[in-house]
């Protein structure tokens, strides 16, 4: 046996809460790790031990047979391992090269030594089949490339172990495949790859094996061969129901349904003269490659970009929207793929993001009441099943899929037109999926209007009434739910 990292009996707890108890786990040299669990389970917990982000509450680490002990990122990065967060760490203001090379710059007599930094970043790119311009802002980056951008990082620091968590969830299929190559490659170097996601095909396709977590309790390591998706499902949840994506059985709309929102000829920067509808209680899909702009025709009717052309009205009437403000003044929610930036106050509690839409509603004797934010926030947490200790909690404390959840959660019961959902599965575990989807069925039920993104194009065949196809800024079909399924969505995109 050639173990590289071995982890006997981890244990974590935040204060009170123990989020991890008694972890076993071990990786052996040119071997591809799954670690899986669903939301909240540990996961990322685990690996920022390893990484020198958290410390353990007790427990031992041992790498190369050695005990391991870290007292930094930085420290884990010079023992070779290098880690992917799921959160992004680039600085948005640098350049890409800047980003890749930060806290080991190449200096020359005192100066920075641009020219090998740039030698470097070639071989990187040549090496692992990279094109991403090196003198380019990182916020300039689509959130796509910017994933890119931290894989490039991690792997240019040619560590012996590379942990990457939810690595693939903004990549488009063609960035997935070059990935995939790169850990083939990877792994030819007798590299250790420790891999995290919630899209279980990519397991199949990339991983040895994998160790599954549930509530902060390995419950065991697998041959990728003994394992199956619902076995995965079964194990991660100890339950057998969940994580079949199940079939629609419900339509909230007819042809005599009234107009919730139509554009005419909206045209913007990058999308040309877009017409569609959205009846009262009618689910529309927007599929099409990422890339292909369905975020720009969202973000003109949410007033985060402008029109240059063309109109929308809500409820028959036209309106003018030129901000996010005005759009919830025009009864418009709003899911963001990049939750992020958009959807979330990181450093704040979990009640104060998930009453920000619905303030007025939070009023008692004409002041905000905590109270009523709190008890806001608890019917988004029992519907969605949120894991946290308490509403008061900050939502940076929270896992990536938890933080998901407490996005969708704050448009709940909200007097709304119109819900635009934007991505919003990214990093929710499949047991959860079903709870989202719950919620679009509960909007549709209500008469509002939904606009339903998603890259995953099973999901928008599960949810959607209709779906349009988006290509290169334009709608380039439009299929009724019973024409929609993966395939006919797939000949638009491809336009066979
Ligand atoms: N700094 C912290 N303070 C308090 N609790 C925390 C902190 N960080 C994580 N937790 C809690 O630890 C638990 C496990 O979180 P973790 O991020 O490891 O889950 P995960 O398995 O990565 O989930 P996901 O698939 O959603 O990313 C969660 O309940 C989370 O709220
Ligand atoms: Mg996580």
């Amino acid at each position: 046996m050639d173990e590289i990292l071995k982890l006997r009996n981890i244990h974590k707890s935040f204060g009170p809460v123990k989020v991890l108890e008694g972890i076993d786990f071990s990786i052996e040299r040119g071997e591809v790790k799954a670690l899986l669990g669903a939301n909240g389970a540990g996961k990322s917990t685990l690996i920022k031990i390893v990484g020198g982000v958290h410390s353990p509450t007790d427990g031992e680490m041992f790498l190369n047979g050695e005990p391991y002990g870290v007292k930094n990122e930085n420290d884990a990065k010079k023992k070779g391992i290098s880690i992917i967060y799921q959160e992004l760490s680039l600085i948005p203001s640098m350049t890409v090269i800047d980003n890749i090379f930060l806290g080991r710059e190449f200096v020359k007599d005192g100066f920075l030594n641009r020219k090998q930094m740039n030698i470097e970043y070639g071989k990187i790119c040549e090496e692992f089949e990279f094109d991403i311009d090196a003198d380019t802002i990182v916020s300039d980056l689509s959130i796509a490339k910017q994933q890119m951008v931290e894989i490039m990082k991690a792997i240019s620091y040619n560590a012996d172990l590379i942990i990457m968590d939810e690595p693939t969830t903004s990549l488009t299929n063609g960035e997935k495949e070059g990935l995939f190559k790169i850990i083939q490659k990877l792994k030819g170097l007798h590299k250790s790859i420790i891999y995290i996601s919630h899209m279980l095909e990519e397991i199949f396709k990339v991983c040895d094996s994998a160790a599954i977590m549930r509530n902060g309790i390995m419950v065991g390591s697998y041959k990728i061969q003994e394992l199956t998706k619902s076995k995965i499902a079964e194990l991660m949840t100890g339950n057998l129901e969940n994580g079949s994506i199940e079939k629609k059985d419900w339509c909230y709309v007819d042809a005599r349904s009234a107009s919730a929102l139509e554009t005419v000829h909206m045209t913007g920067r990058k999308v040309k003269d877009i017409n569609f509808q959205v009846r009262k209680g009618e689910v529309v899909g927007l599929a099409g490659l990422v890339g292909s702009k369905r975020t720009e025709i969202i973000n003109l009717i949410y007033g985060v970009d402008q029109m240059t052309e063309g109109s929308i009205r809500m409820n028959g009437k036209e309106v003018k929207i030129r901000s996010p403000k005005e759009a919830i003044a025009n009864k418009i929610g709003f899911i963001p793929e990049d939750r992020k930036n958009l959807g979330l106050i990181l450093d704040q509690e979990i009640y104060k993001n998930a009453s920000a839409v619905q303030l007025r509603k939070c009023r008692k004797h004409g002041f905000l009441s905590k109270e009523k934010e709190v008890d806001f926030a608890k019917e988004g947490i029992q519907r969605l099943a949120i894991k946290v200790n308490s509403p008061e909690q900050q939502v940076k404390e929270l896992s990536g899929g938890n933080q998901q959840k407490v996005v969708v959660s704050k448009w709940l019961n909200q007097d709304l037109d119109l819900i635009i959902y934007d991505e919003p599965t990214k990093g929710i575990d499949i047991g959860a999926k079903e709870d989202i989807f719950q919620t679009v069925k509960d909007f549709a039920q209500k008469g509002i209007g939904v606009i339903f993104i998603s890259s995953d194009l099973e999901e928008v065949v599960r949810v959607s009434d209709r779906i349009l196809v988006v290509r290169n800024g334009a709608i380039a079909g439009s299929l009724t739910a019973a024409e929609a399924s993966v395939q006919s969505i797939m000949n638009i995109i491809f336009d066979v």
